[in-house]
């Protein structure tokens, strides 16, 4: 279960989703991308989810965000938590490139932690998969296998699990990194001042999926069939009540709703749910560029770089005319024509381009123009 030579196709079928493992220098010569003071800042946003757990007196605290002023929480041993941070820090959305072997539509978020010596948030089961790269410091991380855990919750913010038989049981230096499938107890407490940045996964339910296809609004309410049954004796047996609802109606509505998640608006609404990222809302610094100011960047020759956290999202089989693709709950298309030069902008962080635009075996101002719409939506930039 420690790992010293990581090999990703190993790593993909030996161990996630099924079993816990340390993989020891994933990151050599790991420099922090951020410190505790920045991760404070963040906390004292509004927008910014965060939370300060502290155990002093044998007591466990839990303090939701955001925070003016620390001192009065950050007592005792204490870690303080801060969501999404990918969202807005870059060198911290790099890091989920470390781990781009797991589809973006998987990915959740990155949420850093700093712990003064002795701190954790105590031992506790999460329902998601989770890479936790050790930044500065050093922390001693324990974690068991699945089984029925007495949940404990000492602070209505906090739960926590009784106890558990830990299978793995080490200290992680710098650029170490513990990976924890959903439901894997574990326990980490920091030896020292440390940070610790975890690479979260979700994984939908089907009911989530379900009620997120209702909620995207996409599906047409007129391209619904509606029940009919003209053939009722054939449906019911002349015994049935008339409070009883036959089988065979039941399973005519269900295969109704089959066919309605068969169609390809219940497809474009589970990517476009899929893909929602709760991006910040911020149009400050977002540039207004025209058509011309794009086509000329583009036939000179520029850097487009994909903007912090954005983490886009396609359907990897598409054979109608149009090729689409969803940014955080937005829905983009363009002809197939151009389809192979937009996945690579897509699948790439940055991607240098220039284009030829006499070359008429592609749509260039179709190109020119689905550019400058990622580009005025804050999703892309133009590298200086
Ligand atoms: C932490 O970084 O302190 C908590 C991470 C976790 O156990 O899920
Ligand atoms: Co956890």
């Amino acid at each position: 279960m420690i790992i010293s030579n990581f090999d990703q196709t190993r790593f993909l079928s030996e161990y996630w989703q099924k079993k816990p493992c340390i993989i020891r220098g994933f990151i050599p010569d790991f420099v922090d991308p951020i410190d505790e003071h920045e991760l404070a800042g963040l906390a004292q946003e509004e927008d910014i989810d965060s939370r300060v757990v502290s155990f002093k007196s044998n007591k466990w605290t839990a303090t939701q965000g955001p925070f003016d002023d620390f001192t009065t929480v950050c007592v005792g041993a204490w870690t303080l938590l801060v969501q999404g941070v990918d969202r807005y820090i870059d060198e911290v959305d790099e890091l989920t490139e470390l781990v781009n072997f797991i589809p973006n539509w998987r990915l959740d978020d990155v949420m850093i932690s700093f712990s003064n010596e002795g701190a954790g948030v105590g031992p506790h089961t999460d329902e998601y998969d989770v890479f936790i790269i050790q930044g500065k410091g050093e922390r001693r991380w324990q974690v068991g296998l699945p089984d029925e855990y007495k949940e404990s919750i000492p602070h209505p913010l906090l739960k926590q699990i009784e106890g558990f038989t830990p299978v793995i049981d080490e200290v992680l230096k710098p650029g170490d990194v513990v990976y924890i499938p959903p439901k894997h107890p574990h326990n980490g407490v920091a030896l020292s001042d440390c940070i610790n940045y975890s690479i979260g996964f979700r994984a939908p339910s089907s009911l989530e999926v379900l009620t997120g296809i209702i909620d995207e609004n996409i599906i047409d309410p007129s391209s619904a069939v509606r029940y009919t049954d003209q053939q009722l004796l054939q449906l019911r047996n002349a015994s049935t009540r008339s409070a009883a609802v036959d089988k065979k109606e039941i399973e005519i509505i269900k295969q109704q709703l089959f066919e309605l998640l068969q169609s390809e608006q219940a497809e474009h609404a589970i990517l476009q749910m899929l893909s929602r990222q709760s991006l910040p809302n911020d149009d400050e610094g977002i540039s207004a560029y025209a058509l011309e100011d794009v086509h000329s960047a583009l036939s000179l020759g520029t850097t487009l770089a994909r903007m912090t956290g954005v983490k886009p999202v396609y359907a990897a089989d598409q054979d109608s005319e149009e090729y689409t693709f969803f940014i955080d709950g937005n829905r983009f298309s363009i002809i197939q024509a151009l389809r192979e030069p937009i996945e690579i902008i897509l699948n790439n962080k940055q991607v240098v381009i220039g284009i030829d635009i006499d070359e008429d075996t592609l749509n260039w101002p179709e190109f020119i123009s689905l550019v400058t719409e990622l580009i005025n939506a804050g999703y892309w930039v133009f590298l200086e």
